[in-house]
Parts: structure tokens; C-alpha cells; sequence
């Protein structure tokens, strides 16, 4: 019988409000696939949190929180969480923004869950920890005697070397990594950056096999990208009332963003690109384009993302006002959640997906978008060198998001491709979809985790085994 699997990530999916982020959808692909107990905050903060935890609604895998208080949400996930590691981690470190009792609720929110943890693992259970939120769990657990194997998984990008000193932890830092048995990354860059940040550490060894000794012990490393439940989505875009919605009409051409409202996102750089393609584009007769981007806010109370979503409301309300025409609008923008399946219609429905972050973990909705494409007539990706996706999705057309010149080139590109071309473009990147989809991810995560010896040549240990070529 396989190891049960406890799975620990901030969010969870409840059941009235739709996620954003591609994590969520992703673990829960994976979770519906295999089963096991999804641990995560509770949505609504509470006064006094209770000492165990909560189970919430029912499924094919179970979920239980914990609870969060007020002074939780402030400190630990907008302030350690999203002030601290994630600018940090998204080559933001001007964003950083620093108080002392973040570092207490990092400290103490992260030694509260392990306790809760330490109660619900049973030996032989995998723990499998999910995310920046939670990087000293496993210490934490070790430190109360729990020997399972535990297992993390790094969502975003691996900070840069000369970034960490950055974080006040950052002699805590390799001692939160080196607890866990391994580490998964999104992408070669990003375990280049893993080893690079060790080799700079004198008191750290990084063996043939890529297992990494450190004073504080050792751990594996991998690259591992995360993937899709291909048939899964495809069957959400098949079932999809998205494009009848949009009411647009058949010889218009559209391009579609879908981006949770962040700075990493690149979203005023695609505005600006878009806007160039217009200004160049349709002085010469270029097709009627409209850019459809949709963008749910989250962490709305910090500063950084008041002011990129002023900015991008104003980069909008500035780029329609200078193109719009009584019949058109150029821009469509749309600043809440739009449900997955209406979404994946709506993939479909467009010629150009645009994908151009600055910084990002992977990015789920490259993946998606193409997974959506009518395979006869394609649309076709135009994707960031910065996203991790751009790793294994070499048929998109691969630009710089802070060249906005070269995105309006890549746009009129786009629209012009000519149908074979979009189409060998599509299936080799449906194919590598396919072959490392969400739950090769996952069974290679496990099988990773569950091999014990750690000087066994492997997956990641020899720099390769990441199925990167997809
Ligand atoms: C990214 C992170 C996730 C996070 C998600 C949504 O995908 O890697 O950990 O859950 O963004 O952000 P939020 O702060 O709204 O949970």
C-alpha cells in the first residue's frame, strides 16, 4: 500500500470562493488524482485559535485548517509572506517591506501548524510542504522528534545568492532548507540558484549526486515542473459557455491575459506593449484586436499592490481612451475572478495568449492556454523568457517583457502566423504537456521523497532528470 500523502499548502480550496493562483488548481489535480488530507489556513481569521484542526466539507481527498487570527493575516501572510519573501523571491527586493513582528509571526504561525502537523502524522506518512509561507515547518517538526519523510516545494522562482542576506532570517535560511529530505524547484535556473546560493556557503558540500551537506544536514534538490491535468482542462473548455460570452464579433481577433493582479506580473508592460502594436499595427490596417485581460486582485492591502493596480488602471483607462472607437474597446479589463471554466472558453476563443511576467515560478495559464487550443486552428503563445514555463515551452514565441517593442512585434507575429506554422507550434507544446502533465509531477515528486537513500543517483542528481526538454 502507498504512504499516505499530507499535503500542506497556505490556501485551500473552499468551497465559496474560487482560487486564485495556479497552485491551488494544480494540488488539487493532484489530490483528486491520488487522495490524501490537504492542510491549509482557514479563510475566515478567528479571535482564539483552536488546538487542532478543522475538518471542512467532503471530496475525494480530505481537507482540514487551522485557524488564522487578525494579527496573523497582517503579520505572518501579508507581512513575512508577502512583503518579505515574496518580493524577495520575485527579484523585488526594493518592494521589501520590513517590520519586527513579521519575523515573530513567520517564527511563530510556521512552530504553531508543525505542532498541528505532529499530531495528524502517523509513521510512514509523506509530508509534502507547499510554499514560501511555510519554509521552517519541517525544522520545526524535527525539532519535536517527527522523523517522517517531508518533501517541499518552491512555487515561485529560487531568490538570487546576493538577495538572501536581504531576509532577516538569512542564518536560518539554509537550516529551514537542509530539514526537509527534498527540495523541489520549478526549473533548472531555479536549482542552479539553489547550489549556487550553497557553493557559497564554507560549510557546505554539494556531492556528485546532488544531495547537499550542510552543517545543519542534508537534503536533495530537484528541478521539477509543475503541470496540468490536461484532459481535465481540455474537457472544462469543451464545456465552456466563455467565448459566447464575450459577445465579440467572428472577424475580430482577440488576445487574452489571464494574471492574478501582482508587480511580478508584468501587466502595465503588456498594456504598454499592446498599446505600441496598436499605435503601429492598426495605423497600417492591421486586423481589429482586442486585448481581454483579466486579473483578480489579492493581497489588496498591501501598498505595492494598491499601486500596481492604480497604475494599471490608469495605463488601461489611458490606452482605451487614446484607441477606442464607439465599437470597440481595445482593452477589456476585468478586475475580479472569472471562474476556470468560463476562462478556459474564453483560451480558446483567442488567437494570442499573453503570458509575460517578469518573474514567476512557472506560470499554470501557459500551460493552460495551449491545453484550450482548437488543435485545427491554434491560437498561439506568447510567452516571458521569465516565466518557468519558458523552460519546456519552446513553441511559443519567447520575448522580453521589458521590451515592449519586441512584444508588438511578437504580437503582429502572432496574428499573422500562418496555420501550419501555429500548428506545429501547438502540438509540440501539447505533447510535452501531455508527457509531464500534473500527474507525472506528482508520482515523481513521491517516488522522489519516498526513496530513502540519499546518495542514489537520481532524478535532479544529475542535473537532468527535470523532463525540462518537453
Ligand atoms: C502564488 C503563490 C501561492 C499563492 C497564490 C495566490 O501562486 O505561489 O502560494 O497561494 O499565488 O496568492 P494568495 O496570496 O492570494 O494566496
Amino acid at each position: 500500500m502507498s504512504p499516505r500523502l499530507i499535503v500542506l499548502s497556505n490556501r485551500i480550496p473552499m468551497e465559496d470562493a474560487e482560487p486564485a493562483g495556479g497552485l491551488v488548481f494544480a494540488l488539487h489535480d493532484c489530490l483528486s488524482q491520488q487522495g490524501g488530507v490537504w492542510i491549509g489556513s482557514a479563510d475566515v481569521p478567528v479571535s482564539t485559535p483552536a488546538d487542532s484542526l478543522t475538518t471542512v466539507g467532503t471530496g475525494t481527498y480530505t481537507r482540514k485548517t487551522f485557524d488564522v487570527t487578525e494579527d496573523d493575516q497582517r503579520d505572518f501572510y501579508l507581512g513575512y509572506a508577502n512583503s518579505v519573501l515574496w518580493p524577495l523571491f520575485h527579484r523585488r527586493a526594493d518592494l521589501i517591506a520590513m517590520e519586527p513582528r513579521y519575523s515573530e509571526a513567520y517564527r511563530s504561525t510556521n512552530a504553531r501548524v508543525a505542532a498541528l502537523i505532529a499530531r495528524e502524522l502517523q509513521p510512514g506518512d509523506l509530508l509534502w510542504v507547499h510554499d514560501y509561507h511555510f519554509l521552517p515547518v519541517a525544522r520545526e517538526l524535527r525539532r519535536r522528534g517527527i522523523d517522517n519523510r517531508i518533501g517541499y516545494f518552491l512555487h515561485t522562482p529560487f531568490p538570487l545568492a546576493a538577495n538572501v542576506p536581504a531576509l532577516p532570517e538569512r542564518d536560518e535560511f539554509p537550516e529551514w532548507l537542509a530539514a526537509y529530505d527534498l527540495v523541489g524547484l520549478q526549473t533548472e535556473r531555479d536549482l542552479a540558484a539553489l547550489r549556487e546560493y550553497f557553493r557559497g556557503d564554507p560549510a557546505a558540500e554539494i556531492d556528485a549526486a546532488g544531495t547537499i551537506r550542510t552543517a545543519d544536514g542534508s537534503f536533495r534538490a530537484i528541478a521539477l515542473p509543475i503541470g496540468i491535468d490536461v484532459d481535465a482542462f481540455i474537457a472544462q473548455t469543451d464545456a465552456s459557455d466563455g467565448a459566447d460570452r464575450l459577445r465579440l464579433d467572428p472577424t475580430e481577433r482577440l488576445l487574452i491575459g489571464v494574471d492574478r493582479l501582482d508587480y511580478s506580473k508584468g501587466l502595465v508592460n503588456k498594456f504598454r506593449a499592446f498599446a505600441a502594436y496598436l499605435d503601429e499595427h492598426r495605423a497600417a490596417n492591421g486586423p481589429r484586436a482586442t486585448l481581454l485581460q483579466i486579473a483578480p486582485p489579492s493581497r489588496g492591502a498591501l501598498d505595492a499592490y494598491r499601486e500596481i493596480r492604480t497604475e494599471l488602471e490608469s495605463a488601461a483607462g489611458a490606452i482605451n481612451g487614446e484607441h477606442a472607437m464607439i465599437d470597440w474597446t481595445p482593452i477589456r479589463y476585468i478586475c475580479r475572478n472569472v471562474p476556470r471554466e468560463r476562462v478556459a472558453g474564453l483560451y480558446r476563443r483567442a488567437d494570442v495568449g499573453l503570458v509575460t511576467p517578469l518573474a514567476d515560478g512557472m506560470n499554470l495559464v501557459a500551460k493552460e492556454y495551449v491545453a484550450a487550443q482548437n488543435p485545427d486552428d491554434p491560437g498561439v503563445l506568447i510567452l516571458s523568457h521569465f516565466a518557468g514555463a519558458a523552460e519546456q515551452m519552446g513553441g511559443a514565441l519567447l520575448v522580453n517583457p521589458y521590451d515592449e517593442a519586441e512584444m508588438a512585434e511578437a504580437i503582429a507575429r502572432a496574428l499573422d502566423m500562418p496555420l501550419d506554422e501555429r500548428r506545429a507550434r501547438h502540438a509540440e507544446m501539447l505533447a510535452g504537456l501531455r508527457s509531464h502533465d500534473i500527474g507525472w509531477w506528482a508520482r515523481t515528486y513521491m517516488a522522489e521523497l519516498s526513496r530513502p537513500d540519499p546518495s542514489v543517483p537520481g532524478l535532479g542528481a544529475a542535473g537532468q532528470g527535470s523532463g525540462t526538454a518537453a
